[in-house]
């Protein structure tokens, strides 16, 4: 694939309810064994009912896939907070990071980002998604070693 074709869509949704982990842990099963063979990778994070999301991958697929998400009622409100094609991935070998914000204990917070304590109200990202994009990038930085629930996943 070239480069030419990947597209990089980054969004934040709310939950339709409150979420177990059992819940959580069922939609990431899901979207790794999909993303594998569709070749997405990307970044998924949880907090306080919200989800904020990156998907990257060929182009074609990544707006199949944000179609069948927009329609999953297990969240509403979905607003795109990016589009844009990346010159290459930023999650490679990633078929969905995850981590878990809400039990991040707080001895671990500082280190990851500056922006871990921000609300994921949609408003106030959309008005900076790129700080949505370096939040996402901040726990692909993390891989798995200091925060709970992020591990990384072979593609
Ligand atoms: C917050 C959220 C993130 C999701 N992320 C993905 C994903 O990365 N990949 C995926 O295939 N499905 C994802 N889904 C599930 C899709 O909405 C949809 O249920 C699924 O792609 C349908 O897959 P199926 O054809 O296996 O039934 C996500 C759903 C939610 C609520």
């Amino acid at each position: 694939m070239s480069a030419d074709d990947l597209l990089c869509l980054v969004y934040i949704s709310r939950s339709a309810g409150p979420v177990s982990d059992d819940a959580l842990l069922a939609l990431l099963v899901q979207a790794r064994s999909n993303n594998a063979r569709d070749g997405i990778t990307g970044m998924l994070l949880y907090k306080g009912g919200y989800f904020m999301q990156a998907l990257e991958g060929p182009n074609a697929l990544v707006q199949a896939l944000y179609r069948r998400i927009c329609l999953d009622p297990r969240h509403r409100d979905v607003t795109t907070l990016i589009k844009f094609q990346p010159d290459g991935r930023a999650f490679d070998g990633w078929t969905m990071g995850f981590a878990n914000i809400d039990r991040i204990p707080p001895e671990q917070r500082a280190g990851i980002s500056p922006f871990l304590d921000q609300d994921f109200e949609p408003a106030s990202w959309a008005e900076a998604p790129h700080q949505a994009m370096r939040l996402l990038r901040a726990f692909r930085d993390v891989n798995g070693d200091s925060t709970q629930d992020t591990r990384p996943v072979e593609a």
